[in-house]
């Protein structure tokens, strides 16, 4: 466990020169590390990053205090521009230090390649000509990336599906799972599939269209967890028990209504895409994932788990997150890799486990203020401070 706390009284006090210093000594920033606090990004690297590059757009870079991840004290880089996500994330894991803080887990990252075979003259022969030849396929894909497989990744498995009744007729898909490690792997995944596609039309005797990866990347996943005594929550109209309460009972509403679900996901994104455009990650793939993972059971509902156990509110979230630590926007733009840095350099997964722990945490906030003084009451007095300046 770190020696030094993230719990930094004041902070949000402090002019923003002052809080760059204090960054600097909590994180050991040096010179080159505080210029990336200035955007990081230069006209010419933007030009080798996208087409038709003519300027660049900034975002605030801020720093939610208070954090506490599986027994580590973390100062959490967010990049947004919405008033009062900051400070809202702050005082949620300020509050969940009364409980130790936030408990993650994740799976191995695995994600999913896709490829969509047409005019199959046997689907069920060919699914299990395709099974009975997936040693020899996964073989190939180890060839592929000599690098993901010497630190520990490569090909985990193949798993034949059958669409019997699409606009098109039916086809035949076969998902690659392929462990990336800390690369995000859209581009590991997208040349494996390509490179299976001709092995799956022979055996299949059909033909290959699409060969890309599945942002549903669900065998991809991490979890944040808390437990807060719920007299913390007590407030000057509200036992603390009242307010725990609600939060359990807005939960429900977001769990049976796709409308409030809407939002009440949203709200949790603003923390992970803080978090995620932060730290160089693909916040689109991550959002489709999780709204897709979010409906898995037919109807959209909410991502998080709200419960009162005794006089203790536990709080789950659980999502796919493909996010990767190398390659990438983590190796182009200077300011992704200060905030890994102050985050201590994680890994892939366990900076997975530190954007669902910032998404429960936002989304704690959010259900607290709904469930007792309402949102615009923090929120507008944050418009007002920022309209002011
Ligand atoms: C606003 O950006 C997010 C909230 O609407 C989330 C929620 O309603 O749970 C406050």
């Amino acid at each position: 466990m770190s020696e030094r706390s993230s719990r930094l009284k004041g902070f949000y006090e402090l002019p923003p020169a002052q809080r760059q210093e204090v960054l600097a000594a909590w994180a050991g920033l040096d010179a080159e590390d505080r210029r990336a606090l200035d955007g990081g990004l230069d006209l010419a690297a933007a030009d080798r990053l996208v087409e038709n590059a003519v300027g660049l757009y900034t975002l605030p870079f801020a720093i939610a205090p208070n954090f506490i991840v599986n027994g580590a004290e973390l100062l959490l880089p967010l990049v947004i521009e919405e008033p009062s996500v900051v400070a809202a994330m702050a005082n949620a894991a300020r509050l969940a230090r009364a409980g130790g803080g936030f408990q993650t887990g994740s799976t191995e990252p695995v994600m999913i390649g896709q490829v969509q075979l047409l005019d199959v003259p046997d689907p069920a022969a060919a699914a299990a000509s395709i099974l009975a030849a997936k040693e020899a396929l996964l073989a190939q894909v180890e060839t592929l990336h000599p690098t993901i497989r010497r630190l520990g990744g490569g090909p985990r498995d193949l798993v034949v599906r059958r669409l019997d009744d699409t606009p098109a007729g039916p086809m035949l898909i076969v998902h690659l799972l392929l462990d990336t490690r800390d690369a995000m792997g859209a581009n590991a995944v997208n040349t494996a599939v390509e490179a299976l596609a001709p092995a799956l039309e022979a055996l299949s005797g059909g033909r290959a269209l699409l060969r890309i990866l599945s942002n549903l990347s669900d065998e991809r996943r991490a979890w944040a967890g808390c437990r807060i005594p719920a007299a913390a929550f007590a407030g000057p109209e509200d036992t603390g028990e009242a307010v725990a309460s609600g939060i359990c009972v807005a939960n429900a509403f977001a769990v049976a209504d796709p409308y409030r679900a809407a939002t009440h996901n949203k709200g949790i994104f603003n923390g992970i895409d803080a978090v995620a455009l932060a730290t160089g990650q693909d916040w689109r793939a991550i959002e489709a994932g999780a709204h897709a993972y979010a409906a898995r059971s037919g109807q959209y509902r909410s991502l998080t788990e709200w419960s009162l156990d005794g006089d203790t509110l536990v709080g789950r979230l659980e999502l796919p997150l493909a996010v990767g630590t190398v390659g990438g926007m983590t190796k182009h733009h200077p300011t992704a890799r200060l905030a890994l840095k102050v985050l201590g350099n994680p890994d892939a997964r366990r900076l997975a486990e530190i954007m669902a722990a910032a998404g429960l945490a936002q989304n704690l906030a959010a259900l607290r203020a709904l469930a007792a003084e309402g949102i615009q009451a923090g929120h507008m007095a944050l418009h007002a401070r920022r309209d002011q300046k």
